[in-house]
């Protein structure tokens, strides 16, 4: 046979592979979500998706310290509330499970990004991102909460807060807030293009509590891609320093065309249901474990993500120091 273009010839070993290969994973790509709560000696897993953890601080220093040294340089923290109300009261006390941790983390790894989740879902009792008025969601009143919460945090040390509330204007009503503050050097992470989506089960499970209704009115609708562009320009405009879309593995599309006009990096979070689909799939024998976390990640990242919110962060770290 005379073919002259045989492209097996960089697929014939793994070094040919390693040196044409277009992506890369980098543990400090990774973004490690965690549970923080009040208490001593807790450390829970999230019964369908066990890296999924709640800490209480003594036990989540040590665990950020390993992911430290693993070489993952941000964290993502949710607090889970002692009390919740229809106010979200707790959000905004200074003694709050997550001020605490920002602190602790501060102190004990100071080189450790700590980011926090900015949005009421875990401090309400009626499971949503912001106040729940006659059976709505307000805008303009949950985002000033959601400044509050933000300047809180930043104050407590938090080098970027994440809105992941969906609001109007938010970013910039936050901005504006913490510059206010003399908090120029907080940035903002924003949940640019989150979809109302089904694949939040686990991370609600985590938090608890119950969701009245459900989160359409403000989470963006699954069928709708274009519209994550004008997220992305108000985002931008608003001053976004790094922006998300959410979920990842089933929003390649919307990924890849926000990696095509973003200038600012661009995060994507491999959600809870996502990555129980993995456990489930493994245990079931459906596929090997470990070659679908890495195939899953690594597509998140071929499609424009540079940074990656993964509940496996730790696992990844050591899976990519193999070679595939
Ligand atoms: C809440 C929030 C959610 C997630 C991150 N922040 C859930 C929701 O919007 O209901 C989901 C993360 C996951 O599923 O892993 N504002």
């Amino acid at each position: 046979m005379n073919i002259l273009h045989r492209p097996r010839r960089l697929r014939q070993s793994p070094s040919f592979r390693d040196i044409s290969s277009e992506t890369h994973l980098h543990p400090s790509q990774f973004i490690l979500p965690v549970f923080v709560c009040n208490g001593k000696g807790v450390k829970k897993e999230n019964p369908s998706l066990p890296s999924a953890l709640s800490l209480s601080i003594d036990e989540l220093i040590p665990f950020v310290e390993k992911a430290y040294e693993k070489g993952i340089r941000s964290t993502l923290l949710f607090g889970i509330a002692e009390k919740r109300d229809s106010k979200a009261t707790e959000a905004l006390q200074p003694g709050c499970a997550v001020v605490k941790a920002i602190e602790a983390i501060r102190k004990h790894i100071p080189d450790m990004i700590v980011t926090t989740d900015i949005a009421l879902d875990p401090y309400t009792d009626h499971g949503h991102d912001g106040l729940f008025v006659d059976g709505k969601v307000p805008n303009d009143d949950t985002v000033s909460i959601l400044a509050d919460m933000s300047v809180l945090h930043a104050e407590a040390g938090a080098q970027v807060v994440a809105p992941s509330d969906m609001m109007d204007g938010r970013v910039s009503e936050i901005r504006h807030r913490l510059d206010q503050k003399g908090l120029t050097d907080t940035a903002i992470l924003s949940y640019t293009a989150k979809y109302a989506s089904a694949f939040y089960g686990p991370f609600r499970d985590s938090l608890g509590g119950e969701l009245v209704g459900d989160k359409k009115s403000y989470q963006m609708n699954p069928l709708n891609r274009r519209e994550a562009l004008r997220e992305l320009e108000l985002d931008l405009d608003e001053g976004a320093d790094i922006v998300m879309v959410k979920p990842a593995g089933h929003y390649l599309d919307v990924l890849s065309d926000v990696k095509a006009r973003s200038l600012v990096p661009v995060a994507a979070y491999h959600v809870s249901g996502e990555a129980a689909l993995i456990e489930l799939g493994a245990k079931h024998g459906l596929f090997e474990r470990d070659q679908a976390l890495l195939e899953v990640t690594s597509s998140i990242a071929r499609a424009g993500a540079d940074l990656i919110a993964t509940y496996f962060a730790l696992e990844l770290c050591d899976l990519i120091r193999q070679r595939s």
